[in-house]
Order: structure tokens, then C-alpha cells, then sequence
């Protein structure tokens, strides 16, 4: 017999693209090849990309630089690029990265064994078509570098909202929602398999929706009926967009226990002139609302976000206004970028990039360390409450603690013991940095 071929993949970009590498690797074992984790042994390498930000793709370019030093030792080796950056350069990356020979994008993952077959055929081999259905539904994910405990389960594919600033919807294309059915068996495949948490992921999942014979199941719907397969499969999701954040999905969540009490909400500013520039379709006292009305049914829910500093055209006057909304929403944490234009978005071609680069570094240095201090006071607040955490691995810092993660999706580290990754836990929180809770683990409650 000979050996079967092994194929390396590499992920940059966010947990959408973890997940669709999981089903690429999928893919590539049903036709005769095996995964591997260890670059020296690959024949073939596939980068999975990201255009969000020049700076993701300008790492990516690196890391191909790299491998074509590395094809030079060993020919016959194949490079692929798949994901946003294939989608968005299409063919031109061929001719800027001579040592690339297959460009696949995001909806043509299927066609990628074809693919290969051609390269050793000696071709370059591209498939860039978008697809208005196709979802990988009937694809079992490998799970890639997992902790055996938590998993993503994608539940929709890209995004039609064209905010103006992103590429997303140019390299993603039209919305589509997953059969729920597969979701659900996905799910209960995963419980089974001992995983104890699914993050159910989409660009905007609260727009999903999925018409089956007389009745429509929306997301409130869907992640009711997935956090019903188990009281102890714990169940997230992201991300949530905030025009579509529901009244009917903010009480599925304040009735079901399991499914965990964090909502990534991302508002990008507080400034109604810029949000109304950047297409995003609603406005400060609409998010507002939101929050309001997330504290009001959920009151021990945390609540994070993403900010972009230095919009097109943003003033100082904008920039204090995204300062006072999160000093007013208490953001538990943030996700924090510079601008970046990215050619073909809607901002690319109608609003000049025209904040000066070390006004927009100024302004996000000062968006971040409000939002240390706003962490590290959310965290303060935790010392000396009981939280339940579900235990996922060794703490990075230390080879005799764990580390697992509470309802909130805050870090909570704690003494090791005898404890088992999957484990639920009651820890008693005792001190905190503004990344991380530390805790005792309490003797567990015995029932009655
Ligand atoms: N679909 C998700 C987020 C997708 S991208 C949503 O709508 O919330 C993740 C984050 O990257 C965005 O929320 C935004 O804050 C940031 N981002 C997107 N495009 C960007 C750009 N051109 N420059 C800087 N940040 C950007
Ligand atoms: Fe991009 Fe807006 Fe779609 Fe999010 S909702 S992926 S920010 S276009
Ligand atoms: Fe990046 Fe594409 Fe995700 S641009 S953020 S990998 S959808």
C-alpha cells in the first residue's frame, strides 16, 4: 500500500474559518489523504486566510514567503491559499506569489481534491465561484487541535449587511442559513463524543432562518432546540448583530440555564454620524436599548464588543463618543482595531481614509486602556462570588493549575488537583488580573 498523502493546514482569521478548515480537513480525508500537524512532514500546505485588515494579509504574505523557501528544499510540494484572501485576489495572487498553485475560495472547498489532482497534473488550479447554498451541512467536521471539551458548530454562511468599512460580504457572498436538523445532529454527535460546550457561529446569527414545511425556525428558535440536547452541553454563540438582537432571543437565554450568560454585541462606535457611515443600520440609543434591555432580563450577563478607531472622517468629538458609550455600557471586554480601507468595500469608494495614521493609533491606545480599566473593574466585581466554570485545559502559565472558563466566557484559572478537562466546577473567585480570574474549587453541591 503506499503511504497515504498528508496534507498541512494553517488558519488565520476568525472562528469561521477555524471552523471551515475543520470541514476542509474533512473533505481531504474522505479522498485519500490524512491531516498532520507537523509542517516538515506535508506534501501539501494549505494557508486558510483572512482579508479583514491589510495587516492579516500582509502576515499571510509572510508566512508564504516562507513556505516557497521551504518548496525550494523540497519540489513537488503543493501550496494552496484558500479562504478570504483567495476570494478577494483570485487569480492575481498566482501571478504576486509565484510559489502558490491552487487559489480556493470559501465556497469551493468541496472541488479542493479535484484541485490537487490537477496541480500534479501540472497545472495551477483555481475555483473562486461563490455559492448561493452551500452550507457543508452534510459534512462531519474533524476537529483540529481540539481540547476534546469545546467546539464550533458553524450555523450559517456569509453576510449581505455591507457595513462600508468590511470585506466580509466580497468574500463570503449571499447569506445562507444550515439545515437545522444537521445542526442539531452535529450537536448531539459532539455531546456524545464527551465535547460539554458548541459556540454556534455566523457573521449576523440572529438573521438566521430556515423555512421548513409550515414553520420558520429562527435563531431563538434554533439555539433552544440545540441547547435541549443536553442540560449540560453549554452553548454559545457568536456573532450578533445589533440591529437584529431580539427581545424573543434575549428571553430564550434568560430561560435556559445552559445557554451561557455573554453576548458579543459589536457596536464599532458611539458616534451616530459614524455609525450612519458606516452603514451599520442603527444608532446609539438603538444599542443602547439593546443593553438595556440584555441587563434588564440578564442581569449577570457580560457583554463585549469591537471598536474601530479612526473611521473615515471620525473627529475628536466622534472618537470621546465611542469613550462615553463604553464608560456607559461597561464593556467586560473589547475587541479593538485601527481602520484599515480595504479596496472594493463601499468606504473604499466613497469616503477618503483621511485620519492621519498616529491620530488613529492615539485614539486606539486610549480605546484600549479604558477598556483595561473597565475590565479590570468587571473582574473586581467577581472576587468572592461562586461561579461554575467548565474545566478545558493546563494553564499556560503554570503546569499545576487548569484553566476553564465561567458562564460570563471570563478565564478563570484554579489548583489542578485531580481535575479533568470537562468537568463542571464551582470555584470561589479570590483575586483577578483584567484578563484573568483566579480561584479556590469548591467541594461540589450534593443534591437535597
Ligand atoms: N460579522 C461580525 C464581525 C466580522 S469582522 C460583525 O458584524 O460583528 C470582526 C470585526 O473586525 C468587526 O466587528 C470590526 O470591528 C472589525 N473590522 C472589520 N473590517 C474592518 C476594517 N476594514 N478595519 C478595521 N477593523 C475592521
Ligand atoms: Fe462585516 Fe458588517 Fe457583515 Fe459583520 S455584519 S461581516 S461587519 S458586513
Ligand atoms: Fe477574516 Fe474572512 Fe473571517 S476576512 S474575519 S477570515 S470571514
Amino acid at each position: 500500500m503506499t503511504p497515504k498523502r498528508k496534507i498541512y493546514i494553517e488558519t488565520y482569521g476568525c472562528q469561521m474559518n477555524f471552523s471551515d478548515s475543520e470541514i476542509v480537513g474533512s473533505l481531504v480525508l474522505g479522498s485519500g489523504y490524512e491531516t498532520t500537524a507537523n509542517l516538515g512532514e506535508a506534501d501539501v500546505i494549505l494557508i486558510n486566510t483572512c482579508s479583514i485588515r491589510d495587516h492579516a494579509e500582509k502576515r499571510v504574505r509572510q508566512r508564504l514567503r516562507e513556505f516557497s523557501a521551504l518548496k525550494k528544499k523540497r519540489p513537488g510540494m503543493i501550496i494552496g491559499v484558500l479562504g478570504c484572501m483567495a476570494e478577494r485576489l483570485k487569480d492575481q495572487l498566482l501571478k504576486e506569489e509565484p510559489s502558490v498553485d491552487m487559489i480556493i475560495g470559501p465556497d469551493a472547498y468541496r472541488d479542493i481534491p479535484d484541485l490537487i489532482a490537477a496541480v500534479e497534473g501540472g497545472q495551477k488550479a483555481v475555483n473562486v465561484m461563490l455559492s448561493l447554498e452551500e452550507t457543508y451541512a452534510d459534512i462531519q467536521p474533524v476537529r483540529l487541535g481540539t481540547n476534546g471539551v469545546t467546539a464550533f458548530l458553524s450555523i450559517m454562511r456569509g453576510c449581505e449587511n455591507y457595513c462600508a468599512y468590511c470585506v466580509v460580504p466580497f468574500t463570503r457572498g449571499k447569506e445562507r442559513s444550515r439545515d437545522p436538523e444537521s445542526i442539531l445532529r452535529e450537536a448531539g454527535d459532539l455531546f456524545q463524543k464527551g465535547y460539554r460546550e458548541v459556540t454556534l457561529l455566523g457573521q449576523n446569527v440572529n438573521s438566521y432562518t430556515w423555512n421548513a414545511d409550515d414553520l420558520t425556525v429562527n435563531f431563538a428558535r434554533l439555539i433552544a432546540r440545540v441547547a435541549g440536547v443536553d442540560p449540560s452541553l453549554r452553548v454559545r454563540f457568536a456573532t450578533s448583530h445589533p440591529r437584529d438582537l431580539s427581545d424573543e432571543l434575549i428571553r430564550v437565554i434568560a430561560s435556559t440555564p445552559n445557554i451561557c450568560r455573554s453576548v458579543h454585541l459589536p457596536v464599532q462606535s458611539g458616534s451616530n454620524r459614524i455609525l450612519g457611515l458606516m452603514n451599520r443600520k442603527y444608532t446609539r440609543e438603538w444599542y443602547m436599548n439593546r443593553i438595556e434591555a440584555l441587563r434588564a432580563h440578564i442581569p449577570d450577563c457580560s457583554i463585549s464588543t469591537d471598536i474601530i478607531a479612526g473611521f473615515c472622517s471620525e473627529t475628536e468629538e466622534d472618537h470621546r463618543e465611542t469613550l462615553s458609550l463604553m464608560r456607559w455600557a461597561a464593556f467586560d471586554y473589547t475587541f479593538m482595531f485601527k481602520y484599515s480601507e480595504r479596496p472594493g468595500t463601499l468606504a473604499a469608494s466613497k469616503l477618503p481614509d483621511d485620519v492621519p495614521d498616529p491620530v488613529k493609533s492615539r485614539r486606539l491606545e486610549e480605546v484600549i486602556q479604558l477598556q483595561q480599566t473597565l475590565s479590570l473593574e468587571s473582574n473586581q466585581k467577581d472576587i468572592g462570588k461562586i461561579v461554575e466554570v467548565l474545566a478545558e485545559g493546563r494553564s499556560r502559565r503554570s503546569e499545576h493549575h487548569l484553566f476553564g472558563r465561567s458562564s460570563q466566557n471570563k478565564v478563570v484559572v484554579f489548583p489542578a488537583g485531580d481535575i479533568h478537562p470537562g468537568e463542571y466546577l464551582r470555584v470561589k473567585i479570590t483575586a483577578c488580573t483584567p484578563a484573568t480570574l483566579m480561584g479556590e474549587v469548591l467541594p461540589a453541591e450534593r443534591p437535597g
